[in-house]
């Protein structure tokens, strides 16, 4: 689709919410009004903004943009984690295919192209409502858990790094107050890139990732060698998707009837503690990680997202993702994107610079 044939674009926040969608939408905002006169329809909650009648939905006007939102965290658009339309909960606990009243609405609301900002499960299920509806997609990553394929970077992911690396500095003076082992529990999914990267930046001792299976008799051996050394307290990081030598994984029930990971880290040092005598306290990070101020980074990455992404749809350049690669803002096919799952590289250069300081990786 040319660029004159372009009057109108929705735009939405899909899956877990984090710092920096609020950059994004702004950026997005700015560019599609200031570089080309177009009106843009913010979609509220998600694909559910769509699915119900009458939908959801607020024009967005650069007036929005003038005070704090750049600084805000969350989304002033709402967003939702159990909207899939191809698989959509229904008030009786059943679920139903009703993908084909998202493609409507985003007919009756007359929009040339849809901008999607969300993580991998959300890439997947709008890539596939925009090749089923025909509707000209562009898709930007956002997660904390940074496990979108293809970028460097996803919205959010800054933020949340940040704000474990702050928990480790204000655990670390009670450990060593205390002489105890400090265990803290990160979010991040199957992914275990805020753990690595948090760890490395609190001067964790010990860190666990999903992708290195872990051996509690290992981690036990590093706090003994701290010990010998005169050190008699440390930092633990966890993913909260470690598993056990089981190979089983620690679930909290939501009341939703969706387990999401959560509490190893409680697992992991009653196993401290018993192989050690270590006296341990776990803190699990949970949701904090998501909200907040977002860091410059973030606000930058996402800014320069929301421009690239207007620019493809006025390009005609859809069924895309942004992406940062190299210091550089760049596109990629969402078909390639949705086909692969971005963990942790265990030969990777991280890995490689935690096993470097001497970091115990639980192996
Ligand atoms: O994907 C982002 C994330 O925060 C994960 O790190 C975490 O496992 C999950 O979402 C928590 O989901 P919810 O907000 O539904 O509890």
């Amino acid at each position: 689709m040319a660029t004159d044939s372009i009057s109108r674009i929705g735009v939405l926040t899909s899956g877990g919410d984090c710092a920096g969608l609020n950059a994004a939408i702004r950026a997005v905002v700015h560019r599609a009004i200031q570089g080309y006169g177009w009106q843009v329809v913010g979609i509220l909650e998600g694909t559910r903004g769509l699915l119900e009648r009458p939908m959801k939905t607020e024009n967005l006007g650069l007036r929005i943009f003038t005070g704090n939102i750049l600084r805000l965290g969350g989304t002033i658009l709402g967003t939702v984690n159990k909207g899939d339309p191809f698989n959509y909960p229904l008030p009786d606990g059943s679920t139903a295919d009703v993908s084909q009243f998202f493609i409507d609405g985003v007919r009756e609301l007359g929009l040339d192209a849809l901008i999607g900002i969300g993580g991998d499960g959300s890439m997947k299920i709008l890539s596939r409502l925009a090749e089923q509806g025909d509707i000209p997609f562009v898709g930007i990553p956002k997660t904390i858990d940074n496990d979108v394929a293809f970028t460097d970077f996803s919205i959010g992911f800054a933020t949340a790094v940040d704000t474990a690396v702050e928990a480790m500095d204000r655990l670390q003076p009670t450990a060593a107050s205390h002489h105890r082992v400090m265990i803290l529990e990160v979010m991040g999914r199957d992914a275990g890139h805020i753990a690595l990267n948090a760890g490395i930046a609190g001067g964790a001792d010990v860190i666990l990732i999903p992708e290195i299976p872990y051996d509690a008799e290992k981690v036990a051996e590093k706090i003994r060698s701290l010990n010998a050394l005169g050190r008699n307290h440390a930092l633990v990081i966890c993913s909260e998707a470690i598993r056990l030598a089981s190979g089983s994984a620690v679930f909290q029930d939501q009341g939703d009837g969706q387990a999401r990971y959560g509490g190893v880290g409680h697992v992991l040092g009653q196993q401290i503690s018993d192989l050690t005598g270590a006296e341990t306290r776990v803190t699990v990070l949970g949701h904090v990680q998501r909200g907040g101020i977002p860091t410059s980074r973030d606000r930058v990455i996402a800014s320069a997202f929301g421009v690239h992404a207007v620019d493809l749809v006025a390009a005609g350049k859809t069924s895309r993702m942004v992406a940062w690669q190299y210091r550089e803002v760049v596109d990629v096919p969402l078909k390639k994107v949705v086909a692969q799952y971005h963990n942790v590289n265990i030969d990777g250069a991280l890995v490689q610079a935690a096993r470097g300081l001497g970091i115990c990786l639980g192996d």
